[in-house]
């Protein structure tokens, strides 16, 4: 078969590096890549949000099935464009994408179908969403409407902090159109956790659970960025906690959306507080996460594209999961998440190459002459899986500190928060 691959980051790394260990792949293309990818796949230099020459790519060239990672080319529309020329694509419809797509949408959808989430208003006008900050008091949130790569979520300590945070947005225009409407929404509290399924219709298969880590900075401190670093499993998903996210988030969204006339084809992403009252979502992402796809791809077991391949067409496959946990720490350059440094060599990648149960899966880099260099803010993933949380976490650290380069910034307490509470 020849598969495709959308997207250039570390889960796209992650994916191609699973779905080319199945002995149904003859070819694997990646639109986007970097220097890691190229060393799996071909890499295409179509831009992934380029949907119309995808498109014709993938027709000439054959392609049986796609994969998409990132929201962008989703939330444009590429499912309803493969689907016209009769590509298989694991991804949903533009429609379905607006869960992640629309901030305002998704809080509308849940508080139709009656999902858990935080109480919220939506604003058009700054006035008005000042008029309702004072009125409701910090602590709030305040949230882009529509895509800002993870960086759209403000929480806000103060009433000073939240009307910073619209002025930004609304008058600055800080995410262009995006910002321009804005969420203002309940401040919860409780534990972070990530709940991923491989959804098709009201039919899903759950992804084991895990924690990204959102600030920049060790403890949780710093801004809010992509994400750096994430675990798989994690200990807050008790049995009855996960039994609690599919009755009351998972199995109600799907429903909801099938009501809605919208079949959801692809992976659903909740990111979920679990507050003292039960989980309550604060995002959906129609994707994958970056970087929880890392460490749950390598807790799979057997042949995820047939996998796919057989949820795809509608049936059940099993998911055989690693008993093992599973560490990924992101390795950042200087300056991330603002502006990051580019073109920093990287040394040590060979070191780490062998080294067992740990993979290198590479999000901004470039090879240049044979050397591997810097390319964006978030630059490596180091993952590793160990029989418990801390030794998975001990070898991914070792084999971080076998890579350099100037500048690089990682956290160091990955996964700290379950090693707390579970001693
Ligand atoms: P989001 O992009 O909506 O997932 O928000 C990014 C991050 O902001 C989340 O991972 C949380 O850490 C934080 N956050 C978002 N919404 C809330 C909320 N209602 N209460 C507390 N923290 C929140
Ligand atoms: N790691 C969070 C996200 O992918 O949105």
């Amino acid at each position: 078969m020849k598969v495709l691959v959308v997207g250039s980051g570390g889960r796209e790394h992650a994916l191609v590096w699973k779905i080319s260990q199945s002995p149904l792949v003859d070819e694997i293309y990646c639109a986007g890549g970097n220097a890691g990818i190229e060393e799996i796949a071909q890499v295409i230099p179509i831009d992934p949000l380029d949907i119309r020459t995808l498109t014709e790519f993938s027709k000439n060239e054959g392609i049986d099935f796609a994969v998409v990672g990132p929201e962008a080319p989703l939330v444009n529309g590429i499912a309803d464009e493969f689907e016209k020329v009769g590509i298989p694509l694991f991804g949903p419809s533009r429609q379905a994408s607006r869960l992640e797509g629309s901030k305002a949408f998704a809080k509308k959808f849940m508080e139709r179908h009656g999902i858990p989430t935080a109480d919220f208003e939506v604003f058009n006008e700054f006035d008005r969403a000042v008029r309702y900050v004072k009125n409701v008091g910090a602590p709030v949130v305040v949230k882009a409407d529509g895509l800002a790569s993870g960086k759209g979520a403000v929480v806000c300590r103060t009433l000073d902090d939240a009307i910073r945070a619209l002025e930004a947005f609304m008058i600055r225009g800080v995410f262009g159109e995006s910002g321009k409407r804005v969420v203002i929404e309940e401040f919860l509290t409780g534990e972070e956790a990530s709940y991923i399924v491989m959804a098709n219709g009201e039919k899903y298969i759950p992804l084991p659970s895990s924690q990204d880590h959102k600030r920049l900075l060790d403890g949780d401190r710093g801004p809010n960025t992509g994400g750096m670093g994430a675990y798989s499993p994690t200990p807050f998903v008790t049995p009855d906690v996960e039994e609690r996210i599919r009755r009351e988030v998972i199995e109600p969204t799907l429903r909801g959306l099938m009501e809605d006339g919208i079949h959801f084809k692809g992976f659903l992403y909740a990111g979920l507080m679990l507050t003292s009252e039960g989980p309550k979502v604060l995002e959906f992402n129609v994707r994958l996460g970056d970087p929880e796809a890392q460490p749950i791809l390598m807790r799979l077991r057997g042949d995820f594209l047939s996998a796919l391949l057989e949820f795809y067409k509608g049936g059940i496959p099993h998911l055989e999961v690693d008993e093992r946990w599973a560490v990924d720490v992101v390795i950042a350059s200087k300056g991330y998440p603002e502006r990051p440094e580019k073109g920093k060599e990287i040394k040590g990648l060979d070191r780490v190459r062998d080294l067992e149960a740990v993979a290198v899966f590479h999000a901004g880099t470039v090879r240049k002459e044979g050397r591997v260099y810097t390319a964006g803010g978030r630059v490596l993933n180091v993952c590793a899986l160990g029989r418990d949380l801390r030794e998975a976490k001990d070898k991914a650290y070792s084999a971080v500190e076998l890579i350099e380069f100037e500048g690089m910034h990682y956290r160091r307490d990955i996964g700290d928060r379950a090693l707390r509470m579970t001693g």
